[in-house]
C-alpha cells in the first residue's frame, strides 16, 4: 500500500483503502503522548490503523456500542462471511496486536459525556451518519479539541447529505477547509496539514497543483492528490488551471476543455510549459488529458471528477479514481465541479 502506512487487510472494513491510508497519515500527526479520539469502529480496521500509523504512547479510545444490527449482519454475509457476529470481543480480537487501544461500549457521546475530560488531538467519525446522532458527536468532541486538533470522519459522499452539511458548517465554525482524499475529510488547524499529509501520502514524483474557478467568483486550488473544486456543492467549474511540478523532459501533458458554448480549447505542456490552463466565462461540459512524449509509455494519468445533475440534484459517475487518459463529458443538465488529477510513473506504488 501506500508507503510508510501500515493497514490490516484482514479486518472486515466499510472503509476504502485510500480512505484508511488518509486516517493513517492523519494519526501520524498527533504529538507523543497525544489522545485520539474514534467514534464507530466496528471490528476495528480503522481503530488498527489509527493505533499503528500513531506514535505508540497515543492512546487510542474507540466508542462503540457493537451490536450486531441487521445492516452489520447483511454486510458480514455479503462481504465478510468468515467473520464472527459483532461484539466488543470480536473488536478486541482483531485488534489484540495493538497495546494502545482503549475501547469504551456505549451510544456516544452519551457514554462518555458526563466524564470526559481529555483534550482530544484527533477527533474521528465513522458512526452515525444522520442527524441528530451526527451532530450531536460533532459538537461534543468539538469542545473538547486540543489547541492543535485534527477532526475528520468517513463517507463525505452525496448519499450521505447530512455529512456534507455538518462537514460545511463545522468547517465556516472552525475557519478550516475540509481537505477531502476518496470520501474521507480532515478539518484542522495545523498550519502544515495538507503538505504534511501530501508528504506522506504522495508517492508520485510528478505532483499537480489543480487550481478551479467558479460561476460564483469562489476559486479553490488544491494538491492533485486532494480533491480540488467544490464536491457535491452546487457551483459551476469555468476555469481550470493545472501546474505539473517536476514534468519529465519526453513526457508532455496535453488537456481540452469543452464549453457550453461549443468552444474547445486545447492546451499543452510542451516546450517547458509546465501549466494547462483554461480560461473562459462558459460552463466546461467536458475536459480530456493525455499524456504523450517519448517516455509517457512509462506514465499515467490517475483521475476522478466530481459532477452535478441539476435535475437529479446530484451525483459524480467516478467514485473511484480512474486510470488511463482522461475523458469526461456532461449532458445539458449537468456540470463539473470538482477534480482529482495527477500522474504517476506505471511501477510506482498507487491505489
Ligand atoms: C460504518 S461502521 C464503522 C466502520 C469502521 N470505521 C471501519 O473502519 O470499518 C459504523 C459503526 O458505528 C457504530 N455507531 C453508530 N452510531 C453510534 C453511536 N452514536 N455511538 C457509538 N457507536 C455508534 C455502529 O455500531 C458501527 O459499528
Amino acid at each position: 500500500m501506500k508507503k510508510g502506512i501500515q493497514v490490516n487487510h484482514k479486518i472486515p472494513r466499510t472503509m476504502t483503502l485510500e480512505g484508511l491510508c488518509y486516517l493513517g497519515a492523519m494519526a501520524k500527526l498527533v504529538p507523543e503522548n497525544g489522545i485520539i479520539v474514534e467514534v464507530g469502529p466496528l471490528y476495528g480496521s480503522s481503530t488498527w490503523v489509527l493505533a499503528k500509523n500513531a506514535h505508540p504512547s497515543v492512546k487510542i479510545f474507540s466508542i462503540d456500542t457493537w451490536q450486531d444490527e441487521p445492516w452489520v449482519q447483511s454486510f458480514r454475509l455479503k462481504k465478510y462471511p468468515d467473520a464472527p457476529p459483532l461484539s466488543i470481543d470480536a473488536f478486541k480480537r482483531y485488534t489484540e496486536d495493538c497495546t494502545n487501544i482503549y475501547p469504551i461500549q456505549g451510544w456516544a457521546p452519551d457514554v462518555v459525556s458526563a466524564s470526559w475530560d481529555n483534550k482530544i488531538d484527533l477527533f474521528f467519525d465513522d458512526a452515525s451518519h444522520g442527524n441528530p446522532g451526527l451532530q450531536n458527536n460533532l459538537n461534543f468532541f468539538k469542545s473538547h479539541l486540543n489547541n492543535k486538533y485534527i477532526i475528520c470522519g468517513d463517507d463525505y459522499s452525496s448519499g450521505w447529505r447530512d455529512i456534507i452539511s455538518e462537514v460545511t458548517l463545522l468547517s465556516e465554525s472552525l475557519n478550516q477547509d475540509p481537505y477531502i482524499m476518496g470520501r474521507v475529510w480532515g478539518i484542522s488547524n495545523h498550519p502544515l496539514f495538507s503538505s504534511s499529509i501530501f508528504k506522506i501520502l504522495n508517492d508520485s514524483e510528478i505532483n499537480t497543483n489543480v487550481s478551479i474557478k467558479f460561476m460564483s467568483g469562489e476559486e479553490t486550488l488544491s494538491d492533485g492528490i486532494f480533491w480540488s473544486g467544490k464536491l457535491h456543492k452546487f457551483d459551476i467549474a469555468n476555469k481550470i488551471k493545472i501546474f505539473f511540478n517536476n514534468l519529465k523532459r519526453g513526457l508532455n501533458v496535453t488537456g481540452t476543455a469543452i464549453y457550453s458554448d461549443n468552444t474547445v480549447l486545447m492546451d499543452t505542456t510542451l516546450d517547458g510549459k509546465n501549466i494547462i490552463e483554461f480560461s473562459r466565462n462558459e460552463k466546461i461540459i467536458g475536459l480530456k488529458f493525455s499524456l504523450s512524449g517519448i517516455d509517457s509509455k512509462n506514465y499515467q494519468i490517475k483521475y476522478q471528477i466530481g459532477t452535478i445533475n441539476m435535475m437529479l440534484g446530484k451525483n459524480y459517475p467516478n467514485s473511484k479514481l480512474v486510470t488511463g487518459p482522461m475523458q469526461v463529458s456532461v449532458d445539458q443538465d449537468s456540470f463539473i465541479n470538482a477534480l482529482r488529477l495527477f500522474v504517476i510513473k506505471k511501477d510506482e506504488i498507487n491505489h
